[in-house]
């Protein structure tokens, strides 16, 4: 599918264990993408970074996938706090060539919803200051944030799914 095609991509959960999905969509990003992303130079996941991410449970650990034909073209993962059982880290993630055409607005919508359904309230995401297209995403999921803590130039910011 080409990369304008985007009303035809499915939106659908991770199966546990899929470490391809994880790989691809990683192998997507450019390098300036993966430093958004892991804030620093990313060349490669480590094989226990690629299991980590890939063992959903769908309940403490949830991945939303969206996928062109049957090429994962994004990812959005949530996992539940050990601190705080109402509270999930998140994190977005759309292969280069497929930016801008609203899919990280939708994953992030999709994982909005199953994380509601499993009782979390809060998404915290950690992220560069620099990175405005994850801070123009948030501003378009239109829930209501704050910034919880800074560290040099890394931002964690709450968004509150319950209004
Ligand atoms: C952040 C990311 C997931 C956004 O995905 P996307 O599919 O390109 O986002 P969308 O198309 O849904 O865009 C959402 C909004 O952000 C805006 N936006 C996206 N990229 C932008 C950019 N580079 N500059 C300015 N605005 C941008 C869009 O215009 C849109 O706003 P609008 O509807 O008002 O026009 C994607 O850029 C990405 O994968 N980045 C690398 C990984 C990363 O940084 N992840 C976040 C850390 S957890």
């Amino acid at each position: 599918m080409r990369s304008g095609d985007v009303s035809r991509l499915a939106y659908q959960l991770l199966a546990a264990g899929d470490t391809s999905t994880v790989r691809d969509v990683f192998d997507g990003l450019g390098p300036e993408s993966r430093y958004l992303r892991y804030h620093g130079v990313k060349p490669q996941l480590s094989e226990q970074e690629v299991r980590y991410f890939s063992e959903v449970d769908h309940h403490d650990h949830e991945a939303v996938v969206a996928v062109a034909g049957t090429e994962p073209v994004g990812i959005a993962f949530y996992v539940r706090r050990h601190d705080d059982v109402r509270a999930a880290d998140v994190a977005v993630e759309v292969v280069d060539e497929w930016h801008r055409q609203g899919i990280g607005s939708r994953l992030l919508r999709t994982l909005a919803r199953r994380a509601r359904e499993e009782h979390v309230d809060r998404l915290y995401g950690t992220i560069l200051q620099s990175n405005v297209a994850m801070m123009e995403t948030l501003r378009r999921f239109r829930a209501p944030s704050e910034t919880t803590s800074r560290a040099g130039p890394v931002v964690e910011i709450a968004v509150d799914l319950q209004r």
